[in-house]
């Protein structure tokens, strides 16, 4: 099994979701190390419950220097022979030189259906855009922000009723079955990245996740 960390910087409710999944032996990927970069969030006191190690690396404490941020990060991760990288609502922009050493074993969970809506307010910035379909992405992260060679998507449909906070419940129950999902086939070498493309060598990998 590969040995992951999760990074997060609150709820961790997707960080759950990897861990549950993980929890069966056959998943490919171990959930070895959750990093947050705030102490004290919910999502670190769930991963210290459950037994996983933990590592926080405080980013107001590098204000000004995501170099030095991600060395302290990469230390951490080497230190728990980590091989790959999951972001789980990681709130935190990384330098190229954090995506270059981890290229193609670094993914991130954005909650729109990309390429639509990149950055935050995803939720709000649908609504008001009137979208009838809204959604989340598993995507392999590349230099700009939200981009990169995507892995699932899920769409869901945006209500007429549909505030901000009933859009991001429906998302979210989505985000929870495909980044297991994706997270599995990139762990079990079913990723195979023709340039901005990724292609994914497992039964069902673009159908099974549309609704
Ligand atoms: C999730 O909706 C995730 O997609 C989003 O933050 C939320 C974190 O929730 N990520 C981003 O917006 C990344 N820019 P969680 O902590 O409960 O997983």
């Amino acid at each position: 099994r590969v040995p992951t960390a999760v990074l997060i910087s609150g709820r961790g409710s997707n960080m759950v979701k990897l861990v549950e999944a993980a929890r069966d032996p056959a998943y490919p990927a171990e959930i070895a190390l959750v990093l947050s970069n705030r102490a004290l969030v919910p999502g670190l006191v769930y991963a210290e419950e459950q037994g996983i190690p933990t590592a926080v690396v405080e980013s107001r404490a590098f204000k000004g220097d995501r170099a030095g941020f991600e060395a302290a990060m990469d230390a951490v991760l080497a230190r728990h022979g980590i091989e790959l990288v999951a972001l789980a609502g990681f709130m935190r922009v990384l330098t190229e030189g954090f995506v270059e050493r981890w290229q193609d074993r670094l993914i991130n969970i954005h909650p729109s259906l990309l390429p639509s809506f990149r950055g935050l307010d995803t939720h709000a910035r649908a609504l008001a855009a009137g979208v009838r379909l809204h959604g989340c992405t598993v995507h392999l992260v590349r230099h700009g922000v939200d981009e990169g060679p995507i892995l699932a998507q899920a769409a869901v449909p945006v209500l007429p009723d549909d505030d901000e906070a009933a859009l991001a419940a429906r998302v979210l129950a989505e985000e929870h079955r495909i980044y297991p999902a994706a997270l599995a086939w990139l762990a079990a070498g079913r990723v195979r990245v023709e340039g901005d493309l990724a292609r994914v060598d497992a039964p069902g990998a673009s159908a099974s996740l549309a609704n």
